[in-house]
């Protein structure tokens, strides 16, 4: 299928893997490039020394355009944005945050900055600091999807440009992909799909989990992260959003998590404090979702810790792989995009 997101990155098709800590690793980032379609490498876990290998173990795996994923108020973003640019990575995707000096320093080697946002107002800011497309996040997402369902939020955004879109927040197979190119957008990210596909590091009875939940069995909050943020409904979920947690309790559980995973502090503060008091506090509160996370993605522990997910958990029923989803999805929207055209006829 021909796009203008295939056209402007030089890929297959029109899917792509988004961002997600933990879970665009290597591995799966390199299956869905390998794949046609273009896979999104998170940064977010990352040091500026391990994105460096995480790109160069992508590039051992694929010869196929990828993109890294920079977070930019997160504390270390920049840094990773930095790596990617000097090793030319073909699509930076940056997010919170303005992104001028990355779309410069892109341009100079060919490269293409695409912004996730997931309002009218962030796309607009997106659109004026040069973004060659953007990530559209709908209602229905994993994570930080916006007020507005994807229904409408992608075609309010294309009224806006004729940059390639890449519609986020419900899409999980040929059904959606043809939805969203008919709402206006040039290709889909799945990260609930993906993330439960046979190369996701995702404990298996975390997969199993996304495919026996139903769709309403999410919760949006913005108690996990201090950003609006769509969970599991599980025993974990349900206590983590019940209330908002204490800016103390959020700093201590966020210090035990970079002892856990060895974070440099002294980098992190500095980081942090350099953006302001707010995003300062609002990476204590990443830092202490970002064990909640583990828990569920890696012990399957659903009572103390937290998954994300988006509502399309309830069109997922089995665990391909990467390659037999962009396959698949393609199939099926053509077919049903033959289908209808008969029934014009
Ligand atoms: C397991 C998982 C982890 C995710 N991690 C992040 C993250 O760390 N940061 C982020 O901004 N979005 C994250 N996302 C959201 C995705 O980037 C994407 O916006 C979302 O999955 C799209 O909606 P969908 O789940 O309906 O496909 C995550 C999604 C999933 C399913």
């Amino acid at each position: 299928m021909n796009t203008r997101l295939t056209r402007l990155l030089g890929i297959a098709h029109p899917i792509v893997l988004p961002g997600m800590t933990y879970v665009a690793v290597p591995r799966l980032v390199a299956a869905v490039s390998q794949a046609g379609g273009l896979g999104i490498l998170a940064s977010g876990a990352l040091s500026p020394e391990q994105c460096r290998e995480a790109i160069r173990e992508i590039r051992r795996l694929t010869d196929r355009p990828f993109g890294v994923g920079c977070s930019l108020k997160l504390p270390g973003a920049a840094a990773c944005a930095k790596v990617a640019l000097e090793e030319q990575v073909s699509v930076i995707n940056t997010s919170m945050g303005k992104g001028d000096w990355v779309v410069e320093a892109a341009q100079a080697y060919g490269g293409k900055v695409i912004a996730t946002i997931s309002s009218e107002k962030h796309a607009k800011a997106a659109l004026d600091f040069g973004a060659d497309g953007l990530i559209v996040t709908g209602h229905e997402a994993a994570a930080h999807g916006g007020k507005v369902t994807s229904m409408v939020l992608i075609p309010a955004v294309r009224d806006m440009t004729d940059k390639p879109i890449i519609a986020a927040g419900g899409f999980a197979d040929g059904r959606g992909l043809l939805a969203a190119l008919s709402l206006g957008a040039d290709a889909v990210a799945m990260g609930t799909r993906f993330a439960s596909c046979t190369e996701s590091p995702l404990h298996g009875e975390t997969k199993q989990l996304i495919l026996d939940k139903p769709a309403e069995d999410t919760i949006y909050s913005r108690n996990f992260d201090t950003f609006p943020c769509r969970v599991m409904k599980t025993p974990g979920g349900q206590k983590y959003t019940a209330r908002p947690l204490s800016p103390p309790v959020a700093l201590t559980r966020s210090l035990a998590a970079a002892r856990e995973l060895q974070t440099p502090l002294g980098d992190i503060a500095r980081d942090a404090l350099a953006q302001g008091l707010v995003p300062a506090i609002q990476t204590a509160y990443f830092g202490a979702a970002t064990l909640a996370m583990r828990k569920a993605m890696f012990d399957a522990d659903h009572h103390e810790g937290v998954q994300l997910i988006g509502q399309v958990q309830g069109l997922i029923h089995d665990q391909p792989t990467a390659a037999d989803i962009i396959q698949r999805t393609l199939a099926q929207a053509r077919a049903i995009s033959q289908g209808l055209q008969a029934q014009w006829a």
